[in-house]
């Protein structure tokens, strides 16, 4: 068996010409791990008292949304097999693994008034299970699975969304803060704004817009913060651990030298990446955010700006709610300008208001619409985000590559993940990032939202017609356990 592996591996460096990927060893204390999300692996949606949360609800009331009309009721059934994922880690031999914990299954009404011992067991038997295998726990709060109870009063619409979150989050720190050093409040506000309350492509499936994004991306920054001040005061000098938020973005690449295409890239950063990591790591919106929409809103007859403005406590208390960066990435897109400032008047949009549009290159491999492997735009995404937001050690929390057939020889998996390594030791030795650590997404093949089982993610594959949910590792699984195991990615590092 491991002549096989060592013969597949050596086969594939000669296909996947090494001689193009960076031969430095990573850094000392550098940090390989893997993810995955509570609702996309656990199953167990209705067992031991957890409560229904918003993607229950959106998979059982809108079957047709989600591909093959799927959900995540079973999933890889992690509810039952952690352990066997725990093995998995590892004989892979990650340091961390980021997973996040299912509000509903803590609190079946998303309230403190109620507290299901069985969650509390649950995750505790799996962070006390990794700390005996010496893995580190990233821990994510809110993986998208917001309980029913808070949707119904508006869910992220909703500013006192912020104040119950502080308190699942202040339980999660009590009872877990033992064991999980290292915390992640939310993940991708950006995915949840734009996709569930702008565009009406992922839960609750809002089509509001404007309307939805700023006011989603207003109570997230506000309800992060409050998490961050929860820990930062009660439990940080106790429990000696960091907090922060996972921000996603692509690349935005200006689609020609012109200035005008220049300034339209910095618009897309601001608006995609900026308005959620700027009031976090700088202060306040973007300036080009706070501009651009209040010209608009003036513009369009608004007697304010549709953009929600922080008050001045509002911005202190969150500026600065940071511990590390933690970034999501999976491509990368071609900028140029849609619309000036000034134009369009007349249809309020979140895409007038930011005035750009995104295109790819065709000859950029993919094998869905949503990953393209350039790995020099993530090389350029991890310089602009360490200057951009003054220096912090950037964690890439999720990287990984997307297929339709699942297959166990993943020679393009292996590809696109080399490369964006290979990108990220560019990154920190040629360009000074200092980024601490890359985390693949994912463990395993998942519940992929609103794409179902039809898109694969994970170095290991899930068989979902069995009962079993038989774990089996892939190529990428055996090249990444070799890449960890020797920290470099050719064959002898300099
Ligand atoms: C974004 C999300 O955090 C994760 O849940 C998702 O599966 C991956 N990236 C891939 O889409």
């Amino acid at each position: 068996m491991k002549l096989v592996i060592f013969l597949t591996l050596f086969a594939l460096s000669q296909v996947l010409g090494e001689s193009d990927l960076n031969n430095r060893t990573f850094p000392d204390g550098f940090k390989f791990g893997a993810a995955t999300a509570s609702y996309q692996i656990e199953g167990a949606w209705n067992l031991d008292g957890k409560g229904v949360q918003l993607w229950d609800w959106y998979t059982h009331t809108y079957p047709d949304r989600i591909d093959e009309q799927d959900t995540g009721d079973v999933a890889c059934d992690s509810y039952h097999k952690w352990r066997e994922d725990i093995e998995l880690l590892k004989a892979l031999g990650v340091n961390h693994y980021r997973l996040s914990i299912s509000w509903s299954r803590l609190l079946p009404n998303g309230t403190v008034n109620n507290i299901n011992p069985k969650g509390i067991e649950y995750y505790k038997n799996i962070f006390k299970t990794l700390r005996e295998n010496n893995i580190e726990p990233l821990v994510t709060l809110y993986h998208w699975d917001l309980p029913i109870t808070l949707h119904e009063i508006g869910g992220w619409t909703n500013p006192l969304i912020a104040e119950y979150f502080a308190e699942y989050a202040r339980v999660c720190f009590r009872e877990f803060g033992e064991y999980v050093k290292t915390w992640i409040t939310i993940n991708e506000p950006q995915s949840t704004c734009w996709g569930g309350y702008a565009a009406g492509a992922k839960a609750p499936g809002y089509s509001l817009d404007w309307e939805g994004l700023y006011l989603c991306a207003y109570v997230h920054v506000l309800a992060h913060a409050k998490a961050y001040h929860v820990y930062d005061e009660e439990f940080r000098s106790s429990q000696n651990g960091r907090i922060s938020i996972v921000i996603d973005s692509p690349w935005a690449e200006p689609a020609s030298n012109s200035s005008v295409d220049i300034a339209a890239a910095q618009q897309e950063r601001e608006f995609v990446l900026g308005i959620y990591a700027n009031p976090i790591f700088r202060g306040n919106w973007p300036q080009i955010v706070i501009d651009n929409i209040a010209t608009r809103s003036k513009l369009e007859g608004f007697a304010r700006s549709r953009l929600p403005q922080f008050t001045q406590e509002e911005i202190d208390f969150i500026n600065g709610t940071a511990d590390f960066f933690g970034l999501n990435t999976y491509g990368t897109g071609l900028i140029t300008l849609q619309n000036k400032v000034d134009e369009d008047i007349g249809t309020p949009s979140y895409s007038l208001d930011k005035g750009t549009s995104s295109t790819v290159d065709p000859s950029w491999p993919s094998d869905v619409p949503w990953v393209h492997q350039v790995p020099w735009g993530f090389r350029k995404l991890l310089k602009y985000v360490y200057e951009q937001y003054g220096h912090p050690e950037i964690i890439v929390t999720e990287n990984g590559w997307a297929d339709k057939s699942g297959t166990l020889n993943d020679v393009d998996r292996i590809s696109y993940v080399s490369q964006y390594l290979s990108a990220l030791l560019d990154a920190y030795y040629e360009d000074g990032v200092n980024v601490a650590g890359y985390t693949v997404w994912s463990l395993l093949d998942n519940f992929e939202w609103t794409n179902g089982y039809t898109q694969k993610l994970g170095i290991v594959q899930v068989d979902f017609n069995s009962d079993n949910r038989t774990r089996t590792p892939k190529d990428s699984y055996h090249w990444y356990q070799k890449v960890i195991q020797t920290k470099c990615l050719v064959e002898n590092c300099v």
